[in-house]
C-alpha cells in the first residue's frame, strides 16, 4: 500500500481538480471498454466536487454511478445518499448517466441485499473509480468500527454488506471491502486538519489488524490510493 497525497490549500481547487481527476478516468474507461463505473460516497464532504464534477464534458450515458455506502432511509429523506447524489451530481450532463439506488422498500438492507445486488450487475466490474470519505472514528464507507457486521463486510465475496452502525445513525448497506479494493482506482476525499492526523495516524500504527481504523484495513489492500485533502 501507497498513499499518493494531494493536498489544496482551498476546497473549492480540491473540489475542481478532484473532478477533473475522475473525469479523466471514467473517459479512459469508456476509451478502453465502452462504459464507466463510478461509485460515490455520501455524507457533507462531497457536495462541492459533485457540482464541478457533473459540469465536465464526457459521455454520461456510457457512465454508470452508484453509492458506496447508503443509510437505510427512503430517498426522499434528508439523511440520504442519493437525494445528495442525485440533487448535486445527476444533473445537467451527468443526469444522462445511469444511477443504480442501493436501496428499496425493505424494512432492513439485510433483507433487500440480494435484490439490490442483482441491479448492480449493470455496473462494470471492477468499479473504474471508488470515492471514498473518512468518519471521525475511522470508518470508510459503512465500514463502522466494532460494528457486528465488521469482520464480515471486510472478508465477504458479496458486493454488498447490511451494517449496523455502533453510535451513528441508520441501519447501512455498504460495498465490502474485497468490492472497494478490486477497483484500480481508489481516492480518499477528505477535508480538516483532524481528518489529516487521524489518517495518518492510522496509517502509521503498527497494530493488529481487527484493532486497526477500518479506512487503514481498506487502503492496506489497495496497491496505490490517491488522497485528496484541503483544510
Ligand atoms: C455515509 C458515508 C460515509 C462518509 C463519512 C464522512 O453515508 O456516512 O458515505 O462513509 O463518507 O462518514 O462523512 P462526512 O463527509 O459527512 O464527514
Amino acid at each position: 500500500m501507497s498513499l499518493q497525497w494531494h493536498e489544496f490549500s482551498t476546497k473549492e481547487a480540491l473540489d475542481q481538480q478532484l473532478a477533473t481527476t475522475i473525469a479523466n478516468e471514467l473517459k479512459q474507461a469508456i476509451a478502453q471498454r465502452g462504459s464507466a463505473g463510478l461509485a460515490v460516497s455520501g455524507g457533507r464532504t462531497p457536495a462541492g466536487m459533485f457540482k464541478a464534477l457533473r459540469a465536465s464534458d464526457l459521455d454520461w450515458s456510457r457512465v454508470v454511478i452508484t453509492l458506496v455506502d447508503e443509510r437505510w432511509v427512503q430517498p426522499d429523506h434528508a439523511d440520504s445518499n442519493e437525494r445528495l447524489t442525485r440533487d448535486k451530481l445527476l444533473q445537467d450532463g451527468a443526469a444522462a448517466a445511469t444511477f443504480i439506488s442501493l436501496v428499496n422498500l425493505a424494512a432492513t438492507p439485510h433483507e433487500a441485499q440480494p435484490e439490490i445486488e442483482a441491479r448492480l450487475a449493470a455496473l462494470p466490474n471492477p468499479i473504474d473509480v471508488v470515492i471514498l470519505g473518512m468518519g471521525d472514528d475511522g470508518h470508510t464507507a459503512s465500514l463502522f468500527p466494532n460494528a457486528a457486521e465488521l469482520e464480515a463486510a471486510c472478508a465477504s465475496t458479496a458486493l454488498l454488506a447490511a451494517v449496523t452502525p455502533p453510535a451513528a445513525p441508520h441501519q447501512r448497506i455498504t460495498l465490502t471491502l474485497p468490492t472497494i479494493v478490486k477497483s484500480p482506482k481508489v481516492i480518499v476525499h477528505i477535508t480538516g486538519e483532524g481528518k489529516k492526523t487521524l489518517l495518518q495516524n492510522a496509517m502509521a500504527a503498527n497494530v493488529a489488524v481487527n484493532e486497526q481504523y477500518p479506512i487503514r484495513r481498506v487502503l492496506d489492500q489497495v496497491a496505490l490510493a490517491d488522497v485528496f485533502w484541503a483544510a
